[in-house]
């Protein structure tokens, strides 16, 4: 296991989620102390939903300086807000609109443009928000990612050019489910974040881990993630945990 990177393990979903929310909360406080705010950047799928809900209720909803807290997407569906497919949307739902995080402080990403124009827009914004000169990343605070049984991560699916991108902070890419056009963070992006945390969930992921953990070759989009200068966290539970080897988990701080 490489020294930045921690495993942890929770019993079921409901913890997973809760122990995701601590952690939301934690980076939140520890970042605004460092440098006044705290700059995240979420995921869409079906696994972050009960985080993001539980981010809405008590005891989170009002301990979370949502007044510093700046939210941005990992990836966005190209698809207008009320599509169901919409990351934003979901989110919305699931908690922006039931808390007191200033709507100047939300950077959805315009998945109702035309790709390559959306992608484009939400680099600009990104530059802007981060004053980025030329040839330069952002530093996220935290960014959450998810991992499809696939591989991917983000809207980065195996096999495809996005994952060679090395200049661009946003790239439109097609593919996944749903098979629509996207807008993803580039490798450079999400690699630069100061705290990296997988949220993984559900036995139909438990054979990819295994890959991730013990193939090397495999080449999948998650094995490219690496906290260049931070740290790396993967929150599991124990469906998707059940099949890595014993020896590793020992080795790495076990929270069941
Ligand atoms: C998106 C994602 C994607 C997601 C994984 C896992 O599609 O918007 O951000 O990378 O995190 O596909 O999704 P599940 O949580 O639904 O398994």
């Amino acid at each position: 296991m490489i020294e930045n990177q921690k495993i942890i393990i929770k019993e079921n979903a409901a913890m997973l989620a809760q122990k995701a929310t601590t952690i939301f909360n934690q980076t939140a406080k520890e970042s605004i102390d460092r440098h006044g705010r705290f700059v995240v950047a979420i995921s869409g799928g079906s696994t972050p939903g009960r985080m993001y809900r539980m981010l809405a209720e008590e005891p989170y909803g009002s301990a979370i300086p949502w007044d510093k807290t700046y939210i941005f997407w990992v990836d966005e569906r190209c698809v207008p807000e009320n599509d169901p497919a919409s990351n934003y949307g979901a989110a919305k739902k699931d908690f922006l609109n039931r808390v007191s995080v200033p709507e100047a402080q939300v950077y959805p990403m315009p998945g109702e443009l035309p790709p390559k124009q959306g992608a484009q827009k939400y680099q600009k914004a990104l530059i802007d928000f981060f004053h980025l000169e030329d040839g330069r990343f952002p530093t996220f605070d935290q960014i959450f990612l998810g991992m499809g049984a696939d591989g991917h991560t983000a809207s980065l699916f195996p096999g495809q050019d996005a994952l060679d991108e090395r200049k661009r902070l946003i790239v439109a890419v097609k593919g996944g489910n749903p098979d629509v056009n996207r807008l993803t963070m580039t490798l450079p992006v999400l690699n630069r974040a100061r705290h990296i945390v997988f949220l993984i969930s559900g036995k139909e992921k438990a054979a990819t881990l295994k890959t991730v953990f013990e193939d090397d070759q495999a080449r999948l989009p998650v094995q490219k993630i690496h906290a260049l200068d931070g740290e790396l966290t993967w929150l599991l539970d124990r469906e998707s945990a059940s099949l890595l080897p014993g020896e590793m988990i020992h080795q790495t701080r076990l929270t069941v």
